[in-house]
């Protein structure tokens, strides 16, 4: 490869080294100047060692990684087992311990998660005005293994998605839970593999806490593939999440690792004693974002009719109802 900077001519050679992990060859490059004799430009050498010595440049990164491609939080070399069959007769398969554990300290805590997150979630919709047994399309946003879309209400004309940045949990999903259920991988970009005003109704419980990049973009997509009148449900941590994470759980029983970062923040940025609207702590897809709740239904309200807002329905979080307009 030959490329001309200015008036010296600069020569890229090329070599090229076996990475498995990345299934395909990376490429090194070297730069040479023509100024009489080879000399390699030692920085760009240097950086592009490092950045090899580090494994492959953007998939050792999650938060440039995410930019681009589906999570994959473990592993390097991806691996797809069989199926493992059912633990119940009546009932979906149960993922591994893995994939549910920070959920509860038995399947059978997990599983109880779901059916609860589900069973409030359509209360507050129909408190806001939904038909929910009409809902038929339904897409659950970051919908992870499926902890919640398994105890969606089913009917006959039921097309039940879920997609996820996380390609682990995807496939597990794909594999184990079957039709009206259907996945797919998405990446942090804000665009939905969905057509215009095709689902009744997309739910996000504990997605847009961890979006940090490009929110509004990605409210707008969910908003795109809704039809005309049909509903979102999100939620957030918002400033009833700090009172509670500060106060109720600042013994660190429950969720310590929420306490300390909130804590960390305050001692380090003081926001917390100041009139915030918005902030994260760390960067996209690690983060956790907060939103004064009024600040975001005003936002958001220019684009969709708000219809609710209640805290406390996901654990600490703050449920929103939003209403696609016709
Ligand atoms: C705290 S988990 C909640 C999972 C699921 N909603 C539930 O309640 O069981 C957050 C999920 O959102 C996913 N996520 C984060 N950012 C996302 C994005 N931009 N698009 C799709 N999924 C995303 C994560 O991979 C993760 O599975």
């Amino acid at each position: 490869m030959r490329g001309c900077q200015g008036s010296s001519r600069v020569e890229l050679s090329t070599s090229r080294t076996r990475r498995s992990t990345l299934g395909s060859d990376d490429m090194v490059i070297e730069v040479t100047r023509s100024t009489g004799r080879r000399r390699p430009l030692l920085a760009l050498r240097r950086r592009a060692s490092e950045a090899l010595a580090a494994g492959p440049a953007i998939l050792s990164s999650p938060f440039v990684s995410a930019k681009l491609l589906p999570l994959q939080h473990r592993g390097r070399d991806p691996v797809l087992m069989r199926p493992i069959p059912s633990p119940l007769d009546d009932g979906l398969p149960i993922p591994p311990k893995e994939l549910w554990e920070r959920w509860g300290h038995s399947a059978e805590q997990y599983l109880e998660t779901g059916r609860t997150d589900v069973g409030i979630m359509l209360g507050l919709l129909e408190e806001a005005g939904a038909a929910t047994d009409e809902f038929q399309r339904v897409l659950d946003f970051g919908c992870a293994e499926g902890r919640m879309l398994r105890f969606f209400p089913q009917g006959r004309e039921s097309e039940l998605w879920g997609v996820d940045i996380s390609a682990e949990r995807i496939s597990w999903a794909q594999r184990h839970l079957p039709d009206p259920f259907r996945f797919a991988v998405v990446t942090t970009a804000p665009h939905l593999p969905f057509e215009d005003n095709r689902f009744d109704l997309v739910y996000c419980l504990s997605v847009f806490t961890h979006i940090s990049d490009l929110a509004d973009a990605w409210f707008l997509e969910v908003l795109r593939i809704l039809r005309p009148g049909g509903f979102v449900y999100l939620t957030i941590h918002d400033e009833h999440t700090v009172d509670l994470l500060l106060g109720r759980y600042g013994d660190r029983k429950k969720h310590p690792y929420m306490v300390d970062l909130l804590r960390k923040f305050e001692a380090e940025t003081g926001t917390l004693s100041q009139e915030w609207v918005y902030f994260t702590i760390l960067a996209d897809p690690a983060a956790q974002v907060f939103y004064r709740a009024d600040y975001l239904v005003e936002k958001w309200s220019k684009l969709a009719d708000w219809l609710a807002t209640k805290p406390e329905t996901a654990d600490y979080q703050t449920a929103l109802v939003f209403r696609k307009r016709l």
